[in-house]
């Protein structure tokens, strides 16, 4: 089964994109690693002729704003539905926000577009909570090794692996508990650490209440 890695993150392969670090965690550990490809860095029609010559595409794309980046959509647009069976097509999902039950949206989109493709739905992974992965490596060790995991069950497989999808999806949704100690967090301003060192690392921390627009 030959398939493509495709990175949708606009960031491209870049050391910072979160997408591009999914995408080499995903094939790691394989024995004949499948070759990565950025939609950023890609005339969006040139690459749809390219990925048509493969069995599979696997895309991973980030959320911005509840949707997948333009890049991706425009990206889609070139797509040509196959002529014959036996492609197929998965997605990976990562975004900031801790549940991944807003990825539900995207999610039925791809999987409709796998169908309008003429391509058999590999499924969408989801891994909420990653907007720090680049930042922090160290701190994802869990979630890099499941990455890898899921690249060599699909190696042999040609499938996502259920338990390891699993993993990655949870949470879907907060628990009652989480979210009183998420709202407990935010009151007493440690949710704030992080944005205020970029504040002030911009030397504006001071205006950071401002209302320009009123
Ligand atoms: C402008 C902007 C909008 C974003 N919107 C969302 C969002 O709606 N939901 C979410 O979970 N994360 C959101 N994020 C976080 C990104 O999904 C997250 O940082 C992701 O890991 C970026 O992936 P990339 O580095 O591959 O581009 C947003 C980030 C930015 C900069």
């Amino acid at each position: 089964m030959n398939t493509i890695i495709l990175n949708g993150s606009p960031k491209g392969n870049s050391e910072k994109c979160n997408s591009q670090i999914f995408a080499e965690q995903f094939v790691k550990d394989m024995k004949n690693p499948c070759e990565i490809k950025c939609i950023a860095q890609n005339v969006p029609k040139e690459l749809a002729q390219y990925v048509a010559d493969f069995d599979a595409i696997i895309l991973i794309l980030p959320l911005y704003i509840h949707a997948m980046p333009g890049i991706v959509m425009k990206f889609i647009e070139e797509l040509e539905p196959a002529t014959s069976k036996g492609k197929s097509i998965g997605f990976i999902i990562q975004a900031g926000f801790i549940e991944t039950a807003q990825h539900k949206y995207v999610g039925r989109y791809l999987e409709n577009l796998a169908e309008r493709l003429n391509y058999s739905y590999l499924g969408t992974v989801s891994k909420g909570e990653a907007a720090a992965i680049y930042m922090y490596p160290k701190m994802f060790k869990k979630v890099l090794k499941l990455l890898s995991e899921l690249g060599v069950a699909y190696e042999k497989n040609h499938a996502f692996d259920d338990e390891v999808v699993k993993k990655l999806t949870n949470p879907y949704e907060l628990s009652k508990f989480k979210l009183w100690l998420l709202r407990l967090v935010n009151k007493v301003g440690l949710g704030n650490i992080g944005w205020h060192k970029v504040l002030r690392e911009n030397d504006v921390m001071d205006k950071r209440l401002d209302r320009p627009f009123l």
